[in-house]
């Protein structure tokens, strides 16, 4: 049977396009933490069995405790499910707006979430926005005036964009009949999350819905792991349409943990911080490509090469390293790719590539 939709970041569907024998590859296109799960994790995972027996909290309770405790977020105003995917698709069945507005190139599933709850979209280029203070708010009530809802990622996949978080709530504001949706899942790789997350928000506006995730900076996306906050009464709309049980015991064993692993963080954003500044210098001798880095754990590169990305994507391949093709991303700049920036020899392998691919 033939899927429904195809997610672009699959090895095996790029080898089968290509003719290519199967072979283990370097995968770039996944962006959480290259470091792997938390080694308090790892330590505790017998343990972790005796929780397979009973059933979990009927809504996650250890997990709204995880966010009270790190962003300060009040137990009534934040919701858990199997990673912020799912919960992205109960929102739009809660809220079902007739029309939204998604700030692209973006994360697909916000487009799926709303139209399978029947709503239509209207996409809005990212540029149009703008990323600096000045004129954000007034750019994103323009964007949102024609719709009930407005979408955006930030940090952005695939671009990496950061928006000053008061312009967010300046608009959530000044437009109090809108919903205002925003994805924070790779927040926790910025420079400044205290800064930079909504989550720290303590003055609340009633239609700001804010998803995040703890499967990419944890590098837990097989355990399915995400939350939102919004007001107490949206969280008890979305419950109403949900489920019981949207964490696994599993998980909810796991979420107290991530508390521990302070060490992990910190050693996570020191190492990006430096690959991040080591790498825009090596970026600056591939010929044929212009990189642009972002706030976020993950770059872009365009290939000005040929007029198909195919050719960077191919020989790449030939090499054992995989790189996100993002032309299914809607609104993309075309021949644009994305890689994970990961540790120091992997990064190496990466450009090692990217150099001799593109020197011919
Ligand atoms: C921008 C963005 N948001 C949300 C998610 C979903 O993350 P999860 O469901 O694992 O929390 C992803 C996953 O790729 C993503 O790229």
């Amino acid at each position: 049977m033939a899927l429904l939709y195809q997610h672009g970041g699959i090895p095996a569907a790029a080898f089968d396009r290509f003719a290519m024998p199967v072979r283990p590859v370097m995968d770039f296109s996944v962006n959480t933490n290259w470091m792997g799960p938390p080694p308090s994790i790892r330590a505790q995972w017998n343990g972790l069995f005796s929780s397979l027996d009973a059933y979990p909290s009927l809504h996650g309770s250890a997990v709204s405790d995880y966010y009270l405790n790190r962003y300060g977020v009040p137990q009534e105003c934040i919701l858990s499910g199997n990673g912020s995917a799912e919960l992205m698709y109960r929102v739009a069945l809660a809220l079902k707006p007739r029309t939204a507005a998604i700030v692209c190139p973006s994360f697909y599933h916000y487009d799926r979430a709303l139209k399978s709850a029947g709503t239509s979209i209207r996409y809005v280029a990212e540029h149009v926005i703008g990323d600096g203070n000045d004129g954000v708010t007034e750019a994103l009530c323009d964007a949102v005036s024609l719709c009930d809802a407005l979408i955006l990622g930030n940090p952005n996949n695939p671009t990496g964009r950061l928006m000053n978080r008061q312009s967010i709530v300046d608009a959530a504001k000044r437009c109090p009949d809108k919903w205002f949706l925003v994805d924070e899942a790779f927040i926790s790789f910025v420079m400044n999350e205290a800064a930079s997350s909504l989550l720290f928000l303590r003055d609340w506006p009633k239609n700001l819905i804010v998803f995040h995730s703890l499967t990419k900076f944890y590098a837990l996306p097989g355990i399915r792991l995400g939350a939102f906050r919004a007001s107490p009464e949206m969280v008890q709309k979305v419950i109403g349409v949900s489920p019981p049980w949207m964490v696994n015991s599993l998980a909810e064993k796991i979420a107290p943990l991530l508390q521990d692993a302070k060490e992990y963080e910190a050693q996570t954003l020191t190492q990006l911080r430096a690959e991040v500044t080591r790498l825009k210098t090596r970026s600056e001798g591939v010929r044929h490509i212009s990189f642009t880095f972002g706030a976020a754990n993950f770059a872009t590169g365009q290939w000005h090469g040929s007029n198909t990305l195919d050719d960077l994507m191919r020989p790449l391949l030939a090499r054992g390293i995989f790189v996100r093709d993002c032309s299914n991303f809607y609104g993309i700049i075309p021949n644009t790719f994305r890689f994970a920036i990961r540790s120091a020899r992997d990064n190496d392998a990466l450009f090692d590539a990217l150099n001799e691919v593109a020197c011919g």
